[in-house]
């Protein structure tokens, strides 16, 4: 449905998608997979030789001329390092007009800062997504800067939404979407390997461990999406009276894991602040 959604708010636009690097890469094959057709995308990347492999790989056109990409497409969805973001929006400056929308994913780059480089009342919608885009589970926080209709954050939603789910908030709250759920990911992975890794201290198989670990990550995450209820209360369920979790659950509360996990996000979030300002 959500792909249907998308290619009809899309209709005959074209994207250019400029830094065709991880997330890039993730969210063109996902786009494709929803049904956009090859021949209304083309990538860019910095070094030539990277762009002649993406053409084979994502079979879809791969140059390292910006602007010419830009002049080609409606859509143009950012996704260089933040520290690239302004070479790129002067690259490209010359062949934006209202009538085109910016999409960016960069971390910590504001709207304002891409209207304000580019020089033109053009629609900005900055978006940030994570990995698991790569197999329809993403989740992509979305704003839209100050010349951006509602009709240009839906359409760039619509996209984000053929991998995954999305959420629109205020651009105050950017950062802190991108210190949890981009980098997120991350500390998931940590946290499942290292149950994996407790499964196998315990005598089972590694691949069994690691199965038993990231569907128990998946099986949980699950009941709290679609219960809608408090994970706090979801815990309880699993916690008998002077059973195992609980034994377990002290070993986590000295262990201060909730702690830890509060401050890996507010550090991201802090750090996603920082981004953009490095090698200018
Ligand atoms: N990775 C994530 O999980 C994630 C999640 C959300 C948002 N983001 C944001 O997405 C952006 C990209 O991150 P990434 O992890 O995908 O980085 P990446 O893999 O390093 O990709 C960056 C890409 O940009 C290309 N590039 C650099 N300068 C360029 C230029 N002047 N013109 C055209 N292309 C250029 C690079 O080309 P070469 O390959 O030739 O060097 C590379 O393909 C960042 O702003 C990040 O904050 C990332």
């Amino acid at each position: 449905m959500a792909s249907t959604t998308m290619l009809q708010r899309l209709g005959e636009r074209r994207i250019a998608l400029l830094g065709t690097g991880k997330i890039g890469a993730i969210l063109l094959q996902g786009l494709l997979k929803a049904g956009l057709s090859p021949k209304r995308v083309r990538g860019t990347v910095r070094h030539a030789e990277r762009a002649r492999l993406l053409s084979e790989q994502l079979a879809i056109p791969v140059g390292t001329d910006n602007r010419a990409a830009a002049r080609e497409a409606d859509v143009l969805l950012v996704s260089v390092k933040p520290q690239n973001v302004r070479e790129v929006l002067e690259e490209i400056g010359a062949e934006v007009s209202p009538d085109k929308l910016i999409v960016s994913v960069a971390a910590s780059v504001p709207t304002a800062f891409i209207e304000k480089t580019l020089g033109t009342a053009v629609p900005v919608v900055r978006a940030m997504p994570n990995t698991p885009c790569l197999v329809g589970t993403g989740m992509t926080g979305l704003c839209k800067g100050a010349h951006a209709a509602a009709e240009h954050l839906e359409l760039a939603r619509a996209m984000f939404d053929t991998v995954g789910r999305t959420v629109v908030v205020d651009e105050k709250h950017m950062d802190a979407v991108t210190g949890l759920s981009a980098s997120g990911p991350a500390f998931v992975y940590i946290i499942l390997e290292s149950l994996a890794e407790a499964g196998v201290k315990v005598g089972l198989p590694r691949d069994v461990a690691t199965l038993l670990s990231a569907q128990t990550l998946l099986g949980a995450a699950t009941v709290a999406l679609e219960t809608g209820d408090h994970p706090a209360l979801l815990k309880d369920a699993v916690t008998t009276p002077a059973g195992c979790t609980i034994d377990g659950i002290l070993e986590l509360e000295e262990g201060k894991l909730r702690v830890t996990l509060i401050k890996a996000v507010v550090k991201a979030t802090a750090r996603a602040k920082e981004l953009m300002f490095e090698g200018q």
